[in-house]
This record gives C-alpha cells, structure tokens and sequence, in this order.
C-alpha cells in the first residue's frame, strides 16, 4: 500500500510540474485531492481493515495528501513569481515620463446661445417643453390648420419616413402636443431640431434649430405678442435693439406676422449683415388661429393665444458674427476652440 502511494506521489508530482496557469494546478489539484480521486476513495476503505492497523493507516493517506498539496501550493508560487517576473520585464515604470495631456472641451456656440435662449424666457416665465424630432403630418401640419395642398407638405420640402412618420419641419409641432395634453394657461417654449429638405448655403441648412413660444390665456392679445418679443430682443442682444412685426401668412396663425429685430451691427442704418434694410428677420409669430383651438379642442370664445418661432442660428450668427450658417456645422476645430472658454 505504501509503495502504490509513493507512486501516486510521484505522478501527481509530475503532473503538478508541468501545470503552467492556476487553472491547469486546479484540474490536478481535483485529479489527486478531488471526490472522486483514489485517495478519496481509500477513506472508504477505511472500514475494512482492522481496527488495530487503521490509524497507520489513516496517517499513511493523511501523509500522502499533505505531500500533494505542498507540491501543490510550491508549483502555485512558481506560477506566480514566473508571472510576476515576466510583467516587470515588460512593464517597467519610468516615472519621468511626461503625462499624457488630454484636452478639455467646449461648448458648442448653438448649445451656448440654446442656453442662454432659455434662460432668457425662463427668466420671463416661461416652462420648457419637448416634443419628438420624429413626428407625423397632423402634428407638424393638420393640427396646424396646413390644408392637404399645402406647399410646405411637398416632397421637395419635407423629409418623409417610411412607415408614414415625418421629420418635424418646424417646432410648432410641440404647440400641438402641449395643447393636445395641457389646459390653458400655457406660457411654454420649445427649443429643438428642425428639418427641411434645403440645399445647403450660407443661409439654409437641412438640419436647424428653431425656439417656439406658446402662451395660451384669457385675454391675451397681438400687444401682450409684441411686448414679449421687444423684452426677447433687448434681453438677448442689448436695450439699443428694438424690434417691429410686419404682417405675413402662416396658416396657424390670424393675424400672422413676421419679427424683425434692429441691426445688432449698424444699429438701423444700414449695412451689408441687413441689407442696408437696418432690419434683421428672426422668425414668424401670430396670434393662434382659432381653427387651431378647434382642433385641439380648446375653447376659442374663452381663449387666445399668441406664437412665436425664431431661428437659433440666425441668433448665433448675429451674437457671435458668424457669415455662413455652414461654419456652424463643420466642426472645425479652429472656430469651435474659439468659443471653448464659454462653458457654463
Ligand atoms: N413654424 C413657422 C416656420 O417654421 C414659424 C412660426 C410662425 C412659428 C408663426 C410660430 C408662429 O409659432 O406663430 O416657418
């Protein structure tokens, strides 16, 4: 029994010398060590040898099982010290090395001045509010009191999806969803994406952003629209700016206008950024056409409303003195830098 022992030693030994990782030491280790390894079995034999000769022969299989873990635990600090060896080879640490720099970045302008928009009518009021890039036709157009014929509908204009959704063509869809899930009051603005099938130039993107306004009350009128514009215009570019409303035609609108501010760079008297107009276009506005109501199934005899949505890039390139709406989104990293002390 010794002798078979001494071999079992042996080979275990020579099987634990050519482990190379701590998972092949674990295969071995259940091999020799494990439920179902000779030496396991030899407790059970325990019970047929004679009393008188069983302790010897206890300690013989306790003896063998210490042996094979020590051999055990000794491959297993090779491993290690072998692993550990080989990664100081390759590793070595020069601490003199300079660190590696990673640059902070910035604010993009449009986020700046989406911000600054915002703060602008919170300051005045106003809830923000959001709706879905991805939209349909009666939020962008038949809520809207768009007829079918409309032109703004057109292929040529606007990106359609398959499966019948639309890209949002301006952000007066969110006029919609509000009125659709709130009761008037509402005093909300809602700055977004737009999306129009436009050929890009200095002036057009098919990508760009526009804030919506939406005040829904008793009693409100085309002089409360004008106010909260002029109080806009001086907030964001200055007290010297004044702005006016000239009539114009959107279809959710009665009466609809259009809202100039005055050059934010000749201050009226003319130059090249207004045409020599010493007026600047910021976007559309009006008063909510009842039909609008009516759809929405609010009361037009109890309540009005005004409307309004300006351009974000029109705001950036004016604040910021940017000529060509594209260079807003080039990322060229020589104009983005520029505004890279801007975080907030
Ligand atoms: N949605 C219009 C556009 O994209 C702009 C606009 C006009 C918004 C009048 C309004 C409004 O809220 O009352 O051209």
């Amino acid at each position: 029994m010794e002798e078979e022992l001494k071999e079992l030693v042996k080979q275990a030994e020579s099987d634990i010398l050519a482990c190379a990782s701590y998972n092949d030491l674990l295969n071995i280790k259940a091999k020799y060590l494990g439920k179902k390894s000779v030496l396991n079995s030899l407790y059970a034999k325990m019970r047929d040898i004679p009393s008188e000769e069983r302790p010897a022969f206890g300690n013989l299989i306790n003896a063998t099982r210490k042996n094979i873990e020590d051999l055990l635990e000794k491959q297993n600090k090779a491993i290690k010290e072998d692993a550990w060896k080989k990664s100081e080879n390759r590793t070595a640490i020069d601490l003199t090395m300079p660190g590696i720099f990673s640059s902070r970045g910035g604010l993009h302008p449009l986020t700046i001045i989406r911000r600054e928009i915002d703060e602008v009518f919170l300051g005045l009021g106003f809830e923000i509010a959001e709706g879905p890039d991805i939209d349909d036709d009666f939020h962008n157009f038949d809520a809207l009191n768009t007829p079918p014929d409309h032109p703004s509908r057109n292929l040529a204009d606007t990106f359609y999806l398959e499966g019948g959704g639309l890209l949002r063509t301006h952000t007066s869809t969110v006029q919609v969803r509000v009125m659709e899930k709130y009761p008037p009051p509402i005093k909300i603005i809602s700055p977004g994406c737009c999306y129009r099938n436009d050929k890009p130039d200095p002036s057009h993107s098919p990508v760009f952003h526009q804030v919506e306004a939406l005040v829904v009350d008793k009693g409100i009128s085309l002089s409360d629209m004008k106010d909260m514009l002029s109080q806009f215009a001086s907030i964001m570019f200055g007290k010297n700016v004044s702005s006016r409303i000239r009539p114009h035609f959107f279809p959710f609108t009665e009466p609809s206008a259009e809202m100039d501010i005055s050059c934010v760079v000749c201050g009226g008297t003319g130059c090249r950024v207004c045409k020599y107009s010493g007026w600047i276009e910021m976007g559309g506005a009006g008063m909510v056409d009842p039909n609008v109501f009516d759809i929405l199934g609010i009361d037009s005899e109890i309540y009005t409303g005004y409307a309004f949505g300006l351009g974000i890039e029109r705001i950036a390139m004016l604040k910021y003195n940017i000529p060509d709406l594209r260079i807003l989104y080039e990322n060229d990293l020589r104009m983005l830098r520029q505004f890279k002390g801007e975080l907030r």
